[in-house]
């Protein structure tokens, strides 16, 4: 059974490193798909006493569950599904720690005294209940967030700070007397009573932070999962468990801090709420030469352009104009135009956002190009179409101060001509004006992304 146990493990580890490339990460999912598969066989199989019916039951509830939710989610909230499949994560892990609690032969033997058994489970029964419970209720937070609702922290400044430590040392008290009260009824209390206050943590931890920095938080707390599923791993003496959770506890860590760099921004400053929560400056639409141009327009100069760089952003997944940017940007090539996509690290509202919508329309691989490899060549780049994106080419980026100094951007700015579709002079999620718009060689096309490319695609198929 050792073998099973290490084939699963070599099959995660397999699988989260073909994940990192878009080549090959439909393999990583179906090798990992096959490590959990092995898993539970693994774990049905050597364990006493297996209920066989609740077994199957739950596989094929939860496996239906999720086929369903899978199939009815649109790209546009998969972060949302996203959150809520971390916080059932997380309260799995802190169910496990409850029920074993109860059923666990060791811990009856001790008369409920967790402390007896030794540290590690005196540490690990409270600290899956901690996580699990925080993971569970932040992630609903960050899932509200996500869906546009406005759940604002009711303290600030040091009262909610207080407030937080107050909650994280009673749920400490709570633990050691959990650990040590050695009666039944008391450790059923202080379970329930440790629960709760970890719910309120997670609700109050998530509460303050802007609702576009969740990304950020959702892979925290997909972090947070998996450390919740290894200490379930010492719960339930699980080794396989300990493995897959600490992979899920260290790759969300690695996304997390990934982000923040991309962001040019500190862990600290975004779960302390560093960016204002959907605060618009009063400047943002306060422009002074914009000049507008049409889909027919755009057309006669992608007739002469030799070299196009579509810069894909969060209004692409919106308008959901993946199949038609590649329709024109097929065309484009039949007509010997050299072109790319430039794909910036946070464009979009997740991780790798831009490469699973491009990749939904077949784009080729080679096409995309990050933004540290293709950031020289827009000054030699005759036309730029910025789809839906905003903060991720403004070059307020590279002012000393502001919502995004620092920020690495894609040096759009450079190319000969740039064309901006969006809908209106609205800003981004930093809320900030954007001073590429006011640029000689910036073209703003007011439309939705999917009808002005539609339009584009028209008029290019028109031209001789
Ligand atoms: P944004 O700066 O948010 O700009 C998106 C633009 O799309 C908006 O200005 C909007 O303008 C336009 N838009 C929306 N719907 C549209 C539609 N149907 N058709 C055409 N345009 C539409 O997006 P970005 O440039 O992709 O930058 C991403 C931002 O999110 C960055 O600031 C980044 O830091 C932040 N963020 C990203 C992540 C990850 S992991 N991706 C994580 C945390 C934060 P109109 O309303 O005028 O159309």
């Amino acid at each position: 059974m050792v073998y099973l146990y290490l084939l699963a493990t070599l099959l995660f580890v397999f699988g989260i490193k073909r994940l990192t490339s878009v080549k090959t990460c439909r393999q990583g999912n179906r090798l990992s798909e096959l490590g959990m598969f092995c898993a539970v066989v693994t774990v049905v199989l050597i364990g006493t006493n297996v209920n066989w019916a609740v077994v199957v039951a739950g596989i094929l509830v939860g496996g239906a569950a999720g086929l369903l939710i899978a199939k009815r989610t649109p790209t546009t909230q998969m972060p949302e599904m996203v959150a809520a499949l971390n916080g059932f994560g997380g309260a799995a892990s802190a169910l496990v720690a409850m029920a074993t609690l109860l059923i666990d032969d060791r811990v009856q033997q001790t008369g409920f005294a967790l402390g007896d058994l030794g540290i590690v489970p005196a540490i690990a029964f409270p600290a899956t209940i901690v996580v699990g419970m925080v993971t569970l209720t932040g992630s609903f937070v960050a899932y509200g967030k996500l869906s546009g609702k406005k759940l604002s922290h009711p303290l600030q400044g040091a009262q909610r700070h207080a407030l937080h430590a107050g909650l994280g040392a009673a749920a400490i008290a709570l633990a050691v007397w959990m650990a040590l009260t050695g009666n039944h009824v008391m450790t059923t209390v202080a379970v329930v009573l440790l629960a709760a206050a970890a719910a309120v943590l997670g609700v109050f931890l998530v509460m303050p932070i802007g609702g576009a920095d969740m990304p950020v938080v959702v892979s925290l707390l997909n972090s947070y999962s998996g450390v919740a599923a290894a200490f379930a791993g010492f719960v339930t003496r699980e080794p396989l468990l300990i493995v897959t959770g600490a992979l899920v506890g260290a790759s969300g860590l690695i996304l997390t801090q990934i982000m923040c760099k991309a962001m040019n921004r500190s862990l600290g400053n975004v779960l302390l709420g560093g960016m204002g929560e959907e605060a618009v400056a009063k400047d943002a639409k306060d422009y002074k030469s914009i000049k507008s141009t049409t889909p027919e327009e755009v057309a006669m100069l992608l007739d002469a352009a030799s070299s196009v760089i579509f810069v894909p952003g969060y209004g692409l997944a919106v308008a959901q104009a993946q199949h038609v940017v590649r329709e024109l940007a097929d065309l484009l090539q039949k007509r010997g135009c050299n072109v790319r996509y430039a794909i910036h690290p946070v464009a979009g509202r997740m991780p790798g956002h831009m490469n699973v919508l491009l990749a939904e329309s077949d784009v080729p691989y080679d096409q995309l190009w990050e933004m540290d490899r293709i950031n020289a060549d827009f000054k030699n780049t005759d036309v730029v179409i910025v789809v839906g994106a905003n903060d991720v080419v403004n070059p307020a980026a590279r002012e000393p101060t502001g919502p995004i100094a620092g920020m690495p951007i894609l040096d759009v700015d450079q190319a000969r001509t740039v064309i901006v579709i969006k809908r209106s002079l609205s800003p981004g999620y930093a809320g900030i004006k954007n001073p590429l718009f006011d640029l000689d060689n910036c073209l703003m096309v007011f439309l939705d992304a999917k009808e002005a490319l539609e339009g584009m695609v028209k008029e290019v198929k028109e031209l001789r």
